[in-house]
């Protein structure tokens, strides 16, 4: 039986062939090299150089800290809870959309290598969200429901599936300047709203125990998260940009004002769900505050699309920056007890 658009030819590959989206599968999906796109091989090996497992880090002194039923007021509790009950099934979700949307859209084999490692990062950061539930033996159907139960969770979740939609049906294509512009905004949804804005508020709040010592395992695996989160981030922004630069006709000025309503909104989200996880101060934390975090925020993704900022809020955590650009080598290998099993130690 032949296949489709595999045969034998004396026409080799180039980087002058390659395209990020290849709609008339008329571009070999095979060949790594020649590399075109390098910022995608590279988040590739940054992503590898920042492997770390969640049973790596000890959960002892969470344990022993949330299990103190002084040690945590109320309201801290209600952040922890809320915090990780968005993150437990955010990362699925993303893991989703990462498997059956985006893979099938980018054909590209250097932008495929890094979605490889990216869906499985995803599955690391799910395990990590189970593993710190388990370990602090809070209630898992509460947790992993609030999604469903939780207003301003599921208003976030709701709104980023809403992009996912269109793509995940069979007979989706990209033939036409709608269908790119269908999958951008699905990219945007997933890399710039869903980890580069519904996350940030759950770092945030959660590194704020962590700076003081508090739930300290739990904040360690956030610090990864948050890394590899950033990684993500930036890949999906050249992602997007390269798109553009390659269709710039989908560019139009009706398409960038609703891309930036559509992170208008987000950040609207995004401030009800920090309400909803503060409804008092607690970590010299407030809701404003988080606001204030949110929209600054919104003003980087914003210009990172090229697009005009909104908010000019100023940035209320800069201890922020200084987390995210975090290297591994400075607290993680120190601390690493785990080593990866070689071949040599695996039984055959
Ligand atoms: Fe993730
Ligand atoms: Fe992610």
């Amino acid at each position: 039986m032949a296949c489709l658009n595999f045969h034998m030819t004396g026409d080799r590959m180039s980087v002058e062939k390659k395209r990020i989206i290849n709609n008339d599968r008329t571009v070999d999906v095979n060949q790594l090299v020649p590399i075109k796109y390098k910022w995608a091989w590279h988040a590739y090996l940054d992503g590898c150089a920042n492997h770390w497992m969640p049973t790596e880090v000890s959960m002892q002194r969470d344990i022993e800290q949330w299990k103190d039923p002084a040690g945590f007021t109320d309201a801290e509790r209600h952040v922890v809870k809320r915090t990780l009950g968005f993150f437990s099934t955010a990362e699925t979700l993303v893991g989703n959309n990462l498997v059956l949307a985006v893979y099938k859209c980018v054909d590209n084999p250097e932008a495929r290598q890094y979605l490889l490692r990216q869906a499985f990062e995803e599955a690391i950061h799910t395990h990590a969200f189970q593993y710190i539930v388990e370990s602090l033996s809070m209630d898992e159907a509460e947790m992993f429901n609030m999604y469903r139960e939780v207003q301003a969770i599921f208003d976030k979740d709701e709104f980023t599936m809403g992009h996912t939609d269109d793509i995940l049906r069979p007979d989706f294509e990209m033939k036409t300047d709608k269908g790119i512009q269908r999958f951008v905004e699905n990219l945007v949804g997933l890399y710039v709203i869903t980890e580069g804005i519904f996350f940030y508020s759950g770092f945030v709040m959660m590194l704020s125990f962590g700076r003081q010592n508090r739930i300290p395992g739990t904040c360690e695996q956030i610090q990864y998260i948050l890394r590899d989160e950033s990684i993500h981030m930036n890949f999906g922004i050249d992602l997007i940009n390269t798109i553009v630069d390659e269709n710039p006709q989908i560019w139009t000025p009706e398409f960038q004002a609703a891309t930036t309503e559509r992170i208008k909104k987000a950040v609207e989200l995004e401030c009800a769900y920090a309400k909803e996880c503060l409804p008092e101060g607690v970590l010299g934390l407030n809701s404003e505050m988080l606001r204030e975090y949110v929209q600054y925020i919104g003003d980087r993704r914003l210009e990172r699309l090229r697009l005009t900022k909104q908010y000019n809020s100023e940035n209320p955590f800069p201890w922020m920056s200084e987390v995210i650009d975090l290297k591994k080598e400075k607290n993680f290998f120190e601390t690493r007890v785990t080593e990866y099993q070689t071949g040599g130690a695996l039984e055959w």
